[in-house]
């Protein structure tokens, strides 16, 4: 059994808060056990006394180490052995579901929750093991903190929730947003389900979760894909350059490509101010955006973009997994590898912008002429910079071209 004691000033708030509901169910079937101590009833003072005023002056009251530390060692005393002790404080580490399913291994909790102004330093740093945050925001005390904290670890414990599983695919669990979910009505006012749905073809249903998901944490939170967070992607793209220069041994011609494809890129989307997390895979994409041409000119003899677009990917996730990117990040990756030449539904800033970085070395590799860069400028350029880049290289604002475009005997690009 699981167990979680809260020190608090404020027992009732805590018991009447988890004692509903699937946590009340829980705790009746003994499957977590939540025990308040009220830190007053541990106070010496004659008059019930918990607080007093600050050393050094300054505004409220502080709660004195004293009772908190008693409180604190009659849990000891009841558990035997030092119980894990977080103190509820806005100056923590702010929780997320990482720390619920870390914090759901272990079998007793202590949330020590303070009020007023604080509580006396030297008794926290004598019984404190950590401290949480819920949000850069202040509460009146710790008590909803800790029981935020309390129902998310223990709907992570086994047997809290009715099915076991279904906490393993919905959102946060692997570091990704859940995918949008659908029940009965099929039609609802003229609205239908999506088709993959209803075709019952796992493999399919699973691969198009996988793609919404990716895609909502892109478009709500992309900071979930920034470095070192949840989806924890490693921003090596030097070593990735590396490699591509060895894929490319030999063709200058490739490797400048990608060069000039990863700077416009990396460009655009800091111009446009794009999340970190999404301009790790805008670059990441850019330098292995052309990956494929390779296999395509050595098994069909030439290197249309369809076929680049189809044998990209499983080449580009082969070297990305190898150099340790995160599955998502790689993901995403061969989805816009196998898209960067279809330019009837870009979808997201990522796939909009690679889009515009390759036209904008394309249309001076291939030598195209002012109708052509018209065309593409119209048909092709969202974002400000990148229209901005466009007019600025192309001199599209004035009647000529800043230069003539070199020869390109590379049809491939
Ligand atoms: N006590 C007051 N504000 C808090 C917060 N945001 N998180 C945890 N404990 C708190």
């Amino acid at each position: 059994m699981k167990n979680y004691y809260v020190m608090t000033l404020f027992p009732d708030m805590v018991e009447d808060g988890l004692n509903t509901s699937i946590m009340g169910k829980a705790i009746e079937k003994k499957i977590i056990n939540v025990e308040t101590v009220d830190i007053r009833a541990f106070t010496k003072e004659k008059h019930g006394h918990v607080d007093d005023y600050p050393y050094g002056g300054g505004a409220g009251m502080v709660m004195q180490a004293q009772p908190v530390y008693d409180a604190y060692r009659f849990i000891e005393d009841k558990v035997k052995e030092k119980p894990y002790v977080i103190y509820m404080t806005p100056q923590g580490k702010v929780f997320n579901q990482a720390k619920a399913k870390e914090l759901s291994h272990k079998d007793n909790i202590v949330f020590l929750c303070g009020h007023y102004e604080g509580i006396d330093e030297r008794v926290l740093e004598m019984i404190v093991d950590e401290n949480m945050s819920i949000g850069d925001y202040v509460l009146t005390g710790g008590e909803m903190p800790a029981m935020v904290m309390i129902d998310s670890i223990s709907r992570l414990v086994p047997g809290v929730l009715g099915n076991d599983a279904s906490w393993e695919d919905e959102s946060f669990s692997d570091g990704l947003l859940e995918y949008p979910q659908y029940t009965r009505p099929e039609v609802f006012m003229e609205k239908k389900v999506p088709g993959v749905l209803m075709t019952g073809h796992h493999a399919n249903i699973e691969k198009w979760r996988h793609e919404q998901s990716l895609k909502r944490t892109i478009e709500r939170r992309p900071d979930l894909l920034s470095e070192n967070k949840g989806a924890g992607c490693k921003n090596d793209n030097d070593t990735l350059i590396e490699e591509m220069i060895k894929y490319y041994k030999g063709a200058p011609k490739r490797i400048q490509h990608f060069l000039k494809v990863y700077e416009f890129a990396s460009m655009i989307g800091r111009m446009e101010n794009i999340d970190s997390g999404v301009q790790h895979i805008l670059e990441t994409a850019a330098i292995v955006h052309d990956i494929g041409i390779k296999k395509c000119e050595k098994k069909y003899g030439k290197c249309d973009g369809s076929l680049q677009e189809k044998e990209g990917p499983a080449i580009a996730a082969k070297m990305l997994r190898k150099l340790g990117y995160n599955p998502d990040v790689i993901a995403r990756c061969g989805y816009l590898i196998a898209h960067h030449h279809t330019y009837s539904d870009i979808s997201g800033i990522d796939y909009r912008i690679l889009v515009e970085a390759d036209f904008l070395v394309n249309l001076y590799e291939d030598n195209a002429d002012k109708k052509a860069i018209i065309t593409a400028y119209d048909r092709i350029f969202r974002t400000n910079s990148g229209k901005m880049l466009c007019r600025t290289m192309f001199a599209l604002d004035t009647s000529g071209f800043a230069e003539k475009a070199g020869t390109n005997d590379n049809n491939c690009l």
